[in-house]
């Protein structure tokens, strides 16, 4: 088990990442019979090259409370599923419509439209069926409430519901609470359950429950205005995405609301008030703390 300050960040990222691959490759069915289209479309998303911050975050909280690294893979597996899938009908054109994704063409370029969305299906339903399987924890109680918190992160009143703000037409009053509140809900809430999961997993008391929770607010906020950043001033080849594209699209972030100064300055702060409900879990926090100046200034 890690968690300590002298382990270097990137190095556990990468580490996380490549373990990632590997469960999701194992667990995304072969392509076979007549629908195989459907299977390559999701090994073509999930298994490209993600940062799988989601993961990282599930995986080293989890070590804070040393639970079972494959209940912690297993259920980061499923939470990158749910990820992917949100960008695979993120990309889509009816909503983003972006040809790059990880550094390849999206799904429904390299597949079609049809493929992208019956892709992301797939995911979506893919990572419940990991969670309710007893080889991702032997209690029945912690698998239905794994599930059940990611119902709510995933759906009407977590990512779902910000994707639905992020859509709103162009034109539709959009103030500094509404993105606050998109924001939140369209990343955020991922972000907030990858430590939830992993306390729910460990057995987080009410105080650990308390600092994980004011962590992951500041933090899933923070990696989102990152993100709105990277599109104003970001390296498309490292970021793997096409960038300079949400003002033209007339999307309503932080950065088109306060502009680049501003916003970096928030997700400075953000950063601060994140690393500050930390200091509960004293050094073993090393990890987790290093990832915060990562949020702060990625280079993708
Ligand atoms: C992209 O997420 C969309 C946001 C919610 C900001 P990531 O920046 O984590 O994308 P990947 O998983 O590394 O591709
Ligand atoms: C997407 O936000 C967040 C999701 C829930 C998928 P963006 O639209 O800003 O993400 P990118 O920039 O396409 O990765
Ligand atoms: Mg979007
Ligand atoms: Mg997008
Ligand atoms: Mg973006």
């Amino acid at each position: 088990m890690t968690g300590q300050a002298d382990i270097d960040f990137g190095q556990r990222l990468t580490e996380i990442a490549d373990r990632v691959t590997v469960a999701l490759d194992q667990l995304i069915p072969p392509a076979q019979g007549p629908e195989a289209d459907l299977m390559r479309a999701m090994r073509h998303a999930a298994l490209a090259n993600g940062k799988r911050m989601r993961p990282f975050y599930i995986i080293e909280t989890g070590a804070l409370f040393e639970s079972p690294d494959k209940t912690l893979l297993r259920t980061a597996a499923a939470l990158e599923c749910v990820h992917t899938y949100s960008l695979v009908h993120d990309d889509l054109p009816c909503m983003d419509d972006d040809d790059f994704r990880r550094g390849q063409p999206t799904v429904h370029r390299a597949f079609n439209e049809a493929t992208a969305v019956l892709a992301g299906d797939a995911l979506l339903t893919l990572a419940f069926k990991i969670l309710a399987s007893s080889e991702t924890h032997p209690d029945p109680i912690i698998r239905l409430r794994l599930i059940e918190r990611l119902a709510d992160a995933s759906g009407a009143c977590g990512m779902v519901g910000g994707q639905m703000i992020d859509m709103l037409e162009h034109n539709a009053p959009r103030d500094l609470n509404t993105i606050t509140r998109m924001q939140r809900l369209k990343t955020g809430a991922l972000i907030y359950y990858s430590v939830e999961a992993a306390g729910i997993i460990g057995g987080a008391n009410e105080a650990e429950r308390n600092a994980l929770h004011g962590f992951a607010h500041d933090l899933g906020l923070a990696y989102q205005i990152a993100d709105d950043i990277l599109d104003v001033d970001g390296d498309e080849t490292l970021v793997g995405k096409p960038l300079r594209t949400d003002a033209g699209a007339g999307k309503a972030n932080f950065v088109t609301l306060l502009g680049v100064d501003q916003a970096r300055e928030r997700v400075r702060i953000l950063a601060d008030q994140a690393r500050t409900h930390l200091s509960i879990f004293g050094t073993r926090a090393g990890v987790l703390l290093q990832s915060v100046d990562f949020v702060l200034d990625r280079p993708r």
